[in-house]
């Protein structure tokens, strides 16, 4: 474990910038991808070689891969990728304009995708490597007040699921993580994407709510280092899930979830299966 090269999105600050730390802390080496390296000069200094960091824009089509291709090849190999930047474009869909929109996806799901072509060739030549995508509960269950996110999130876990099957027979595992709540800056980033146009009245309520959850960071439950701790026991799993929330609220908000999902299924499974067709007599 301690000798894997790792690649992570997101990495100046919060949960990419912990996992950094922890992966050089016990013993690995780093492609750090940020757009701005200022915050990993103490690790830099700290850990003299094993840290690489990179500041290219991974919203560019063509930009990350020479890049990060370069980056790669001046460790020898890359064993796990982690994409872990993002943020939460927060408020009532009908405030939110396209263009807002469109930045959510091009972080959340086209930057992914354009790291991921970056890095897959490298795992595909070694025949392994892992796929760590940092999604979240509202990847797979609606949250009101941040329609785009969830939609961002859904697209990541839809393009991870499909690619984590057509990898794993070429010996790269792909897992889908779920962080619940973190004590990262993460609400306070969300908060200051909120549009600046004035909220329609109807949606007062969801903006006191937003404005509330901003300033409520003693209340998050996980812990970015030991969510850290977990991603790299993951990289060394096996045989990892395809999915795994992390955090107790987690954990209950995606089990709520699905056991209402397959309540609403089971009462409404006879108008579902009347759409067949008549069976030939
Ligand atoms: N914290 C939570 O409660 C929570 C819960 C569920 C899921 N998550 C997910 O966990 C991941 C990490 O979040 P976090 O808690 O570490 O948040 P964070 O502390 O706000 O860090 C977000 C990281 O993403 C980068 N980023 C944001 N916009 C970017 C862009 N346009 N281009 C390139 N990089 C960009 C930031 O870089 P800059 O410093 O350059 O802005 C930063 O490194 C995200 O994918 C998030 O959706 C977080």
């Amino acid at each position: 474990m301690g000798s894997h090269i790792w690649l992570v999105t997101g990495a100046s600050c919060g949960l990419g910038q912990a996992l950094v730390n922890e992966v050089l802390s016990s013993g690995g080496r780093v492609i750090a991808v940020t757009r701005d390296n200022e915050p990993l000069q103490p690790l830099t200094t700290a850990f003299p070689g094993r840290l690489r960091t990179v500041s290219v824009g991974i919203t560019d089509a063509g930009t990350p891969r020479p890049v990060l291709d370069d980056a790669i090849t001046g460790f020898g190999r890359l064993d796990v990728v982690v994409n872990s930047a993002g943020y939460a474009l927060a408020g009532p869909f009908e405030e939110l304009d396209g263009t807002e929109l469109r930045a959510q996806f091009e972080v959340g799901f086209f930057a992914v995708a354009n790291v991921l072509r970056a890095a897959l060739p490298h795992l595909r030549a070694a025949k392994a490597g892992r796929v760590l995508q940092i999604s979240s509960p509202t990847g797979r269950i609606g949250a009101p007040e941040m329609s785009a996110y969830t939609a961002g999130k859904h697209a990541l876990e839809g393009l991870s699921v499909s690619l984590a099957a057509e990898l794993t027979p070429l010996g790269i595992r792909t897992t889908i993580v779920e962080p619940g709540a973190a004590r990262t800056d993460f609400r306070a980033n969300r908060a200051s994407r909120l549009p600046g146009s004035p909220a329609l009245p109807d949606y007062l309520p969801v903006h006191e709510a937003l404005a509330r959850s901003a300033t409520a960071a003693a209340r998050q439950v996980g812990d970015p280092a030991r969510m850290a701790q977990a991603l790299v026991a993951l990289a060394d799993m096996p045989n990892p899930p395809l999915r795994l929330p992390f955090g107790s609220d987690a954990l209950a908000g995606v089990e709520n979830a699905r056991s209402d999902q397959l309540e609403e299924l089971r009462r409404f499974a006879t108008l579902s299966a009347c759409t067949d067709r008549p069976k030939a007599i």
